[in-house]
Formats: structure tokens, sequence, C-alpha cells
């Protein structure tokens, strides 16, 4: 049986997950795929920190150009994360003539459009299934399972952490921070938190689902992004007694004309499958003209089930060593010259519903000033809470849910509701999920 050789770039959550796949399922990757797999090196920072017991026999090494320039490793899964030096690891792997496996989302929708060119021109795979969803084979489901359909939307909850901590915040009272830190030992958490707190890990998948759904070229910049950091206990409070969860959620949607893409903390209602989409947990909606709703639900991060997307891209490229090129799946599900650019809709321009959070000077006309200014808008209102907050007894909470009305208007009534003598601090506004539209 023919040996193929690899090397991983990082034995950290994932790349140790990776490993202990290996070992544990090396007799059932031999039988699916006929070739056997030797994890011959792998790439580290600091040598001296200990590694698990999976390592034994893997040749250890602080020096990219050990593997680089080992003829003899035919893949390298890159699991260490960042934009650089992956970026030029992986380009430098690639023009070697050496597949590649990452999990890296930053890479893919920052460096994608560079990566999958380079792949395309020097004949080999680079394949990005560990990149979104942890362990949902969501853009096999997309690319593979799904290609009869015309795609007009995915959304989802796509970070673990954010979903982690907002799940312990609600359910255990946990403050921010002490939730933060439980994702981070669990190791969930990107390098830099606040990629996923801000959103921006969030919004690094959505450039991909997005492009792999429409066959739109990766548009990561385009993407409007909202993290969780405004959202306060509070908020969930009261969004759970007007009937909803709050859902960080990555929505990206095509029409003729345009696509949307962002993400932002969403009020979802209670009796939506997202709404019960709890902890680490990921969850993704694809709607399809032919198959309508599909929805990807698992675990959104964490070593094995990352390692299990890992694996799953490994026996992928074990089984297209020996196919022609022309056989592999394109990268984002159309034919390189079939890729075609759609405008990104303005944030201004999307229509929603609105939960509103103001805190005003209790006294007579308060209520009256910023309801008429919502009316001069059109917005008009579903519902209405006055919550006294025992520890800031000078100032009353009133929060608000509206119909939907488009985020123009929203923006300029609230400018003006700002301006208000009465009202006190930064007004939270967060989009509501309604039948049909987020
Ligand atoms: P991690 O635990 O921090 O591990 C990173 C590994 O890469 C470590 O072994 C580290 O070496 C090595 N490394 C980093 N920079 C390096 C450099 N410049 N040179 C040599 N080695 C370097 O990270 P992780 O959580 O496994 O994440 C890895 C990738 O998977 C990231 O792209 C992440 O976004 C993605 N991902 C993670 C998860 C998850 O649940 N953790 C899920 C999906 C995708 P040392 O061990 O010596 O520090
Ligand atoms: N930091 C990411 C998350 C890892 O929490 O979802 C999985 O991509």
């Amino acid at each position: 049986m023919e040996t193929v050789n690899i090397a991983l770039l990082g034995l950290g959550t994932v790349g140790g997950g990776t490993l202990q796949i290996l070992r544990r399922h090396a007799d059932a990757i031999e039988r699916r795929t006929g070739r056997r797999v030797q994890v011959r090196r792998a790439l580290v920072r600091d040598p001296a920190k200990a590694r698990p017991a999976e390592a034994e026999g893997v040749a250890i090494t602080t020096a990219i150009d050990d593997i680089l320039n080992d003829a003899s490793i035919h893949i390298v899964a890159e699991l260490m994360g960042g934009c650089e030096p992956a970026r030029e690891w992986v380009l430098r792997a690639i023009a070697g003539g050496k597949h590649v496996i990452t999990a890296n989302k930053a890479l893919i929708a920052q460096h994608g459009n560079e990566i999958f060119a380079a792949a395309e021109k020097h004949g080999v795979i680079v394949a990005f299934e560990a990149a979104v969803g942890g362990g949902i084979p969501i853009i096999k489901t997309i690319r593979e399972a799904l290609a009869g359909n015309d795609i007009r939307s995915v959304a989802g909850i796509v970070n673990g952490t954010t979903n982690y901590i907002m799940t312990e915040m609600r359910d255990r009272g946990l403050d921010f921070g002490a939730a933060l830190a439980e994702a981070q030992a669990l190791g969930y958490a990107e390098a830099d938190p606040s990629f996923d707190v801000g959103g921006i890990d969030a919004a690094h998948k959505l450039a991909i689902l997005a492009a792999i759904a429409f066959g739109t070229p990766l548009s990561f910049p385009h993407v409007a992004i909202e993290g969780i950091d405004a959202i306060g206990a509070q908020d969930i409070h009261y969004a759970d007694t007007l009937g909803y969860s709050i859902k960080h959620l990555a929505i990206a949607r095509r029409d003729a004309e345009a696509v949307e893409l962002r993400v932002h903390p969403t009020l979802i209602p209670q009796r939506h499958l997202l709404a019960r989409v709890d902890g680490v947990m990921n969850a993704i909606l694809v709607q399809g003209d032919a198959a309508g709703e599909s929805l990807l639900y698992g675990a959104g991060a964490g070593a094995l089930p990352t390692a299990s997307s890992v694996v799953a891209d490994l026996v992928d490229v074990l089984r297209l060593l020996s196919a022609e090129p022309d056989h592999r799946v394109p990268y984002l599900g159309v034919r390189p010259g079939a890729v075609t650019d759609l405008p990104v809709r303005p944030l201004a321009a999307i229509h929603s519903a609105y939960y509103l959070r103001l805190g005003v000077e209790d006294h007579p006309g308060v209520v009256a000033d910023i309801t008429r200014i919502l009316a001069d808008h059109a917005i008009s209102i579903e519902a209405m809470l006055q919550r006294p907050d025992p520890a800031r007894p000078d100032t009353m909470p009133i929060i608000l849910l509206t119909h939907r009305v488009w985020e123009r208007a929203m923006d300029q009534a609230l400018d003006a509701i700002a301006q208000l003598a009465s009202v006190r601090g930064p007004i939270t506004r967060i989009r509501v999920h309604t039948d049909g539209a987020c």
C-alpha cells in the first residue's frame, strides 16, 4: 500500500486533535482511501512545550524549510492561524507541488483568491472544510450536496466563542470576562479573542460561505461587522422577557442586483431553531430554490470537531491523488472563469425590525418625544418595556421593538433621538429576525 507523508504546521488545539484522530482511525483511513498516512514532521514555535503522546515519532521542528524542502512530504496541513507567515508558507508549499489543507479562515477569507489561483497554476489541491463551522461539513454540503440549487441565503451562528459567552451569561449569570476566559481555556477562542468578540472571525467565515454559495469572489472587506461587545446582560434579559434570544448571526443573501454580507447580534424568536443553538454549537441555515431550507448543526470549535473536518479534507485529498485535476470540485463551487462579481448592498439599504434600549430621564413627555421622532420616520412600534433599574435610579431604561423599516430611516431617527436632552448615554440597537428576514 502506498504511504503518503504529511506535515502539520502547528501542533496546538487543532493540530493535536488531528494527530489524535489520525492515530485512532489509521485503519479506517486506509480502508477508505487505499493509502497509508504518515505524519512525518510538525512545525511549532516553541520547541520546549510539552506535546501530546500521539506526537511520538513525529519530527518536531521550528524551521519551515525542514518541511518545505522535504520532497517526500506530499501534503501540508496549515493549523497555525494568522495571515503571515501562513500565507507565505502556504504559497511556497503550493509552488513546491504540495497539496494544502487549512483550518485558517482568516487566510482563506483574505488571501483565498490568490491562493486558489496559485493552486490552479501548480495543479495542487487546497482544502478548507475546517475553516467554517468546526466539525460541521458545511463547505462540502454547499459546494457538492446542494449543487442542484440556486442558493438565495446562508445565515447562521458561526462563532462558537461568542455563542458560548452569550449562553453562559444567560444561563449561569457569568460576566463577560469569566465566560470568555472559559471559552479560551476550552480552546475555542482565536489567538486574539477580539477576533471572536468583535465579529471578525464570523466575518471571515461568512466571506467564505457567501463565495461558495453564490459563486462570487471572496469579499471579506465588504462584510459589515458588529461584534457582541455592545450587548449587556440586561439586553439578554430584556430580550428573554420579550420572547427572544440574542444570537450573533452571520447573514449572506443574494438577489438579482446585489448581495448582503453582514455579521451582527440579532434577536431571534425563541421558537426559531437558531434560538436554541447554545454553547459552542454552531448552526447554518441554507436556503436553496429546490431543497428549501437545510439546517446544519454541530460543534463549531474545539480540538476533535475541527480535526474531524481536517481529516475529512485529508481523506478527500488522498482519494484525489491519482485523479485528473479536472475531476476536483472547484474552490468556489463554480469553474474559475465562471466566478461572477455582484455589488454588495450597503447596510443602510437593508430592511429590518429593531430592538432599541435607551436610558432616559423619568419625567412626563419623554416617551412622547421619542415616539414622535420614530413616527416622523415612519417607524412603527411593536412592543415597549419600561423597567426601573434599582442600580441607576436617576435613569429609566426604555426598551422598544419596532416593525421592519429601512435601516437608513432608523439611523436618522436614532441620530435625532440621541439629540434629546432627556436621553442619557448611548442607544443600543439590535436587529430583529422576523419571519423570512433578519
Ligand atoms: P493554537 O492552539 O494556538 O495552535 C497554534 C499552533 O501553531 C501551535 O502549535 C503553535 O506553536 C504553532 N504556531 C503558530 N504560529 C507559528 C509560527 N509562526 N511558526 C511555527 N509554529 C507556529 O491554535 P488552534 O486553536 O489550534 O488554531 C489553529 C488554526 O485553526 C487557526 O487558523 C484557527 O483559526 C483554526 N481553527 C481553530 C479552531 C479551534 O476550535 N481552536 C476551530 C476551527 C479553526 P506552539 O505550540 O509552539 O505555540
Ligand atoms: N474561534 C473560533 C470560534 C474557532 O470560536 O468559533 C472555530 O472557528
